[in-house]
């Protein structure tokens, strides 16, 4: 039988079934707890550990969904305390009705919200730099911003209105081009220029194809970290679209702009427009194992991989893996019909033969026949890094019996 592998195989790993170690890491601005078992910290960041989501002996995972403690966070500043008593979603501007000005908007309360038809969609969040580290570790190219590794992104449950049905409430006219949320944190400021608050532009036509505004998360209502009390879901684009703690929404009848489409979340540099290239929306093909980095594991025995695969727009429905850095491959199993906007589960047994370093490589395909190059294309901010990465595992010589011990 298959031992299901995560971490180094003589030391004990916390996953699911264990209470996590009562260290934790501290982000200054995010509320919720963060044990060292599940995040790695970046700033104002709490990345998610890709080898929290398997226990190491028996195989027990996190489900589909990542629960909503142990999911990433990406904070600009800091997570905001909101009364949802009191609190009001704003819609103003020339693509509404009447052109509602922004300081007589037309306002919708929690309860207004909740009044309009709920809806559940499952998507991921991915942030725009996940794997942003790799561009130094894996291809030598210095880039700034957060140094993810793969675990910028969770997978939730997340219910609430549609934006479309709030906008039609709101009186949307037939000449709205541009959306323009923004969130209720304290303003972006850095190298001592004041961005505002975050905010970015967002097409009509996306607005009112799929994205939701939700006000709750895996069924419970939004936490203060992840945009309580209401934020949006803009399934399969970078994450920055997905503006949290959301307090208004211009609607126009032309194009908008905010810094987070015009000096960032857009490609730069060499090979790219001198203004940069169009304003990032859909997320790349990747593929994670769940699989501490560096792990021992023992020769001569089959070992059962498990990871997850996801893509932007399109479903994910293969799965190869290589244990030679990437010269031979093999169809992992899938466990979930592949589906757009969620990961798919992939699972391999492995049987290394001899004992030494190996680099195991997976490699994601979506429907639209999207999938992972050698090398990722350089932009200066390090955005959308989805080459194969290559994981270093440690196959060790099996221990000997008892009795063979001298
Ligand atoms: N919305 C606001 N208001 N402020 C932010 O800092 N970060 C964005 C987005 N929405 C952000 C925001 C980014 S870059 C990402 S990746 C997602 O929120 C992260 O959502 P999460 O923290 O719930 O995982």
């Amino acid at each position: 039988m298959a031992d299901d592998v995560h971490g180094p195989v003589h030391e004990p790993v916390h996953g699911p079934v264990h209470v996590p170690e009562p260290e934790a890491v501290h982000v200054p601005g995010i509320v919720k707890p963060l044990p060292a078992a599940w995040f790695v910290p970046h700033d104002t960041n709490a990345e998610m550990r890709w080898d929290a989501l398997r226990d190491a002996d028996g195989g027990a995972a996190i489900g589909l969904h990542v629960p909503v403690e142990r999911f990433f966070v990406r904070n600009h500043t800091r997570t905001p305390l909101i009364d949802p008593g009191t609190w009001r979603l704003r819609l103003f501007g020339t693509g509404l009705r009447g052109a509602p000005s922004a300081d007589r908007p037309v306002e919708f309360s929690l309860d207004d919200l909740k009044a309009l038809p709920r809806t559940r969609i499952d998507a991921l969040i991915e942030c725009a730099g996940n794997g942003r580290s790799y561009y130094a570790s894996r291809q030598h190219q210095r880039v700034p911003g957060t140094p993810w590794a793969l675990g910028g992104i969770g997978s939730a449950s997340w219910y609430g209105v549609r934006l479309a049905d709030v906008l039609r409430e709101a009186g949307l006219g037939p000449a709205a081009v541009d959306l323009l949320p923004a969130g209720l944190d304290p303003h972006y400021v850095v190298g001592g220029t004041d961005y505002g608050p975050v905010r970015r532009p967002l097409p009509v036509a996306k607005a009112l194809d799929d994205v939701l505004l939700a006000y709750g998360m895996n069924g419970e209502p939004l936490t203060p970290d992840h945009g309580a009390p209401a934020r949006l879901v803009v399934p399969g684009w970078v994450g920055i679209a997905s503006i949290k703690w959301l307090g208004s929404i211009e609607v126009a009848d032309r194009p908008l702009s905010s810094p987070w489409n015009t000096d960032f979340y857009r490609m730069f540099g060499p090979g790219h427009p001198p203004g940069g290239g169009a304003p990032l929306t859909a997320q790349v093909p990747k593929c994670a194992f769940e699989l501490a980095e560096g792990a021992v594991l023992a020769a001569g025995r089959t070992h059962r991989l498990h990871g997850r695969a996801w893509s932007g727009e399109a479903a994910v429905h293969r799965v190869e893996v290589s244990d030679d850095g990437g010269r031979t491959w093999r169809s992992a199993e899938l466990h979930d019909e592949p589906r757009a906007h969620e990961w798919t589960r992939w699972s391999i047994d492995w049987r290394p033969g001899r004992p030494g370093r190996y680099e195991l490589c997976a490699r994601a395909t979506d429907r639209r026949g999207g999938t992972q190059p050698r090398s990722a294309e350089f932009n200066r901010e390090g955005y959308l890094f989805g080459a194969v990465v290559a994981h270093p595992v440690t196959v060790a010589a099996p221990p000997a019996p008892a009795g063979d011990r001298a």
